[in-house]
């Protein structure tokens, strides 16, 4: 048995003092002393493979320097090893067990042994399956993973009749399935209409009509084709097919390899042949060799799983466990007995065109690591473009609020220019993600029933894959059942009601809008520190409002105050004394409004009438620039007010670039929404970079979910649980009301001083999903639902 290793490690602050309660210390570095406690141990199942050294090294990375114990054992590709190692990690006393199993089914006997000695149990990148010894799976998503791998072929492929010669991995392990399936997903199809010509399986070629498998059909396919995950016996397959085929089987060729080790084994035979003329082959896990074989031209592709994720989501679960909580679950896998609780990770297409920017750039692998990667891509022929992607953007372009219809829909359009660099197709259509883009504009005027018979329309007719919008929350909360019923992605924004985001959510519901959580989170914070602990509340009758008013409730009892009176009025009042007698009589310092559109004028000027502005101090969200003006009188100067987005306020090279190009194209400066469009534009396009261009509900959610992008107002972070879309926001104080203070004929609207603003993953929003979602919320802060 190789000794095995142990290490010192420190996790963030965080990990540190969470663990500090439950592990001892180890002074330095090499062994913990014999009978040293430990809480976590890590099998994995082999140093043969670089994939398991890059994941060891990353823990080592995340687990840091000074602390605590962790070990981490090698099975060596023996499952009777890796049982012996989890009995070892067991008397040593771990109370948490993260394991990648060698064999799937066989691991499960390990799984029980700790199970019955009260360990919880990770299963690691593989499932263990067959038990129900099983707690949490940290995971990619493996289907993903494969049809990332398929589409790429597919991507190459021009003409009929290409030769396709499919590889497997090991049958022992559930992922080689899952692979397979997500490749069958897409190659299928191309087989059937006689792109590609299977060459190396009769058993695949017997099922090749079949558009999904059973798990027994995949395994006879992979009975034929597998490598076992080794690269002698990958090898030795592309060898023996090679000579199996003809001169006529050959010539430009089609490679499916389930992972870079065997990519270059099977590579280097076919590069070997001397009746290949040209052969595209893919892979998976970015190992070193594999990238710097994609640098020079010897493999096609890589599946970029970003192991610091894995690594990051495992800790975390342990984390979780040890403090007696339950991990993030945003997904279940069955394991042939249970349904095991799982958050899946996205997965990155790369190849020479972007091998430098995903690998490189983003700190994956230092430069040093390659040669010639400066040189790379110099002759790439241009790619041809995929089928334009349509998306339905649903706004409120006509009525009380069509100022905002226009920012968000301006804003979005800028999102993508930025976004795709400029680049168009000859008619104008940004390409994002090596697509077109088409976005139809439709007016729902407000009116929800309105916001989904557009949506169907859009959908059925028009053909679009995702819908973006609308204003209004009331349309936002009809149009989730669109997106669930359809399996199409919402992105909202900007309807700002946590209710589609909480008792409204469905998986296919995403937002970039702030939540009026963070509009009452921070607001409040200020106004209990610096004014006083009693608030008054008027809103708008309608899901916005009442939606604020329970967040306005929730935020001021968080920082120590209370909410002592909650009023209502219609939307189209005209006269509103008695709810400001209401509020003037309920004696709190504060009063808190939550109102949108021109209605804010009437409000106001019932407010300066009645002499509220005197007696309270009124808070508000300061809201877009054109008609501030005309909202907001002259008593109203020096008051505090919280903000979504103003121009001025974020000092980012995206915000530069959003009011440079706004003014260009419009004369004008962007507004409160244009930020939270380009917002919207910017995460569907990251998305649709990381799927390939896939715009399938299924395939966007992965991307989407923890997706972590900078926007106009500095970063924002889509949280993966309950897709709220953490964001900076602003605390400004009014300093002026004159829209064009410099007189030179175009308004700056520099009306605010900055206060404060707060960092994206500051005002801890609270996650509020309801019903067979609630689950999801995991360690996010929840709220009674009301
Ligand atoms: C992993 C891959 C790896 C393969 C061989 C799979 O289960 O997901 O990343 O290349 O095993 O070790």
């Amino acid at each position: 048995m190789k000794k095995s290793l142990v290490f010192v490690v420190s996790i963030l602050m965080m990990l540190s003092m969470i663990l500090s309660a439950c592990v001892q210390k180890v002074e330095e570095t090499t062994e913990a002393p014999a009978g040293e406690e430990l809480a976590v141990g890590i099998v994995l199942p082999t140093k043969d493979e670089p994939r398991w050294i890059q994941d060891e090294t990353r823990f080592k990375d995340a687990l840091g320097k000074a602390g605590y114990a962790v070990e981490i054992l090698f099975s060596q590709g023996d499952s009777a090893k890796e049982k012996e190692n989890v009995e070892a990690l067991i008397t040593k006393g771990v109370k948490v067990l993260i394991i990648c199993p060698q064999d799937s089914t066989a691991a499960a006997a390990a799984a029980e042994a700790a199970r019955a000695a009260g360990v919880k149990v990770v299963s690691y990148d593989r499932l263990i399956t067959d038990t129900d010894a099983v707690d949490y799976y940290v995971t990619f998503d493996s289907i993903a993973v494969g049809e990332a791998q398929a589409q790429y072929l597919v991507d190459k492929a021009t003409g009929t009749g290409l030769p396709l010669y499919l590889y497997a991995g090991a049958a022992s392990d559930n992922n080689a399935f899952l692979f397979f399936e997500g490749a069958w997903n897409k190659l299928q199809p191309k087989i059937a209409d006689g792109t590609f010509v299977i060459k190396n399986s009769a058993e695949a070629i017997a099922l090749q009509d079949k558009a999904t498998l059973t798990r027994d059909e995949m395994g006879k396919i992979i009975g034929q084709i597998t490598t076992n995950w080794d690269f002698n016996v990958a090898k030795n397959l592309a060898e023996s097919n090679l000579t199996a085929t003809t001169a006529a089987d050959k010539g430009e060729v089609f490679i499916l390899a389930p992972n870079d080790g065997t990519a270059r084994a099977i590579a280097d035979a076919f590069g070997a042949d001397k009746d290949v003329t040209k052969y595209w082959v893919t892979g998976q896990d970015a190992e070193i060799a594999s990238v710097q074989y994609i640098i020079d031209g010897k493999q096609s592709m890589t599946v970029l799983k970003d192991v610091r994720t894995l690594v990051a989501d495992a800790i975390a679960a342990a984390v979780a466990f040890l403090e007696g909580k339950t991990p993030a679950q945003t997904h279940t896998y069955n394991n042939g007995v249970i349904e095991v609780p799982a958050k899946p990770s996205a997965v990155v297409s790369v190849d020479q065109a972007n091998v430098k920017a995903a690998i490189v750039d983003s700190g994956y692998y230092t430069a040093d690591k390659f040669t010639g990667l400066e040189e790379i891509g110099a002759e790439e022929p241009v790619a041809e473009l995929g089928e334009v992607l349509k998306i339905g953007q649903i706004g409120m372009m006509s009525g009380a609020m069509a100022l905002y219809g226009q920012q968000q829909q301006r804003g979005f359009e800028l999102g993508l220019e930025y976004m795709s660099g400029g680049l168009t197709d000859d008619q104008g259509r940004y390409i994002i993600a090596n697509r077109p883009v088409e976005v139809i504009v439709k007016d729902d005027e407000g009116n929800p029933e309105k916001a989904v018979s557009l949506a169907l329309e859009l959908i059925e007719k028009d053909g679009v894959e995702l819908l973006q919008g609308p204003v209004s929350s009331a349309s936002a909360i009809a149009l989730t059942t669109v997106a669930l019923e359809n399996k199409i992605i919402l992105m909202v924004d900007p309807a700002a009601s946590y209710f589609t985001t909480g008792a409204y959510f469905n998986p296919y519901v995403f937002r970039t809008a702030r939540t009026s959580f963070d509009d009452t989170l921070i607001i409040a914070k200020y106004l209990v520190e610096n004014v006083g602990p009693n608030f008054a509340h008027i809103g708008v009758d309608n899901a916005f409002g009442q939606g604020s008013g329970a967040a306005l409730k929730y935020s001021v009892e968080k920082f120590g105050g209370q909410l002592v009176a909650d009023i209502y009025a219609p939307f189209e009042t005209t006269d509103f004394t008695p709810y400001i007698q209401q509020a003037m009589d309920s004696g709190a310092e504060n009063l808190f409004l939550t109102w949108s559109g021109t209605g804010y004028v009437t409000l106001f000027q019932g407010l300066s009438d009645m002499g509220t502005l005197e007696d309270m101090t009124v808070g508000t969200g300061f809201g877009d620039n054109v008609s501030f003006g005309a909202v907001f009188p002259e008593e109203t100067l020096n008051s505090i007010g919280l903000n979504v987005y103003h121009y001025t306020v974020p000092e980012n090279e995206v915000n530069d670039w959003l009011v440079e190009n706004h003014l260009t194209k419009y004369n004008e400066y962007p507004d409160l929404f244009t930020a939270g469009g380009m917002a919207s534009a910017i995460a569907l396009a990251k998305a649709l970079e990381a799927t390939g261009g896939d715009a399938t509900g299924d395939v966007m959610i992965p991307a989407l979910e923890g997706l972590q992008f900078e926007g106009p107002k500095g970063t924002y972070h889509i949280r993966p649980e309950d897709h709220v879309c953490e964001q900076p926001m602003n605390i400004l104080r009014l300093v002026n009301l004159t829209p064009d203070k410099d007189g030179d004929g175009i308004n700056e609207y520099e009306f605010f001083e900055t206060i404060y603003v707060s960092e994206f993953d500051e005002l801890g929003v609270p996650c509020t999903l309801a019903g067979d979602y609630a689950a999801r919320c995991g360690d996010l802060p929840t709220i009674p639902v009301p």
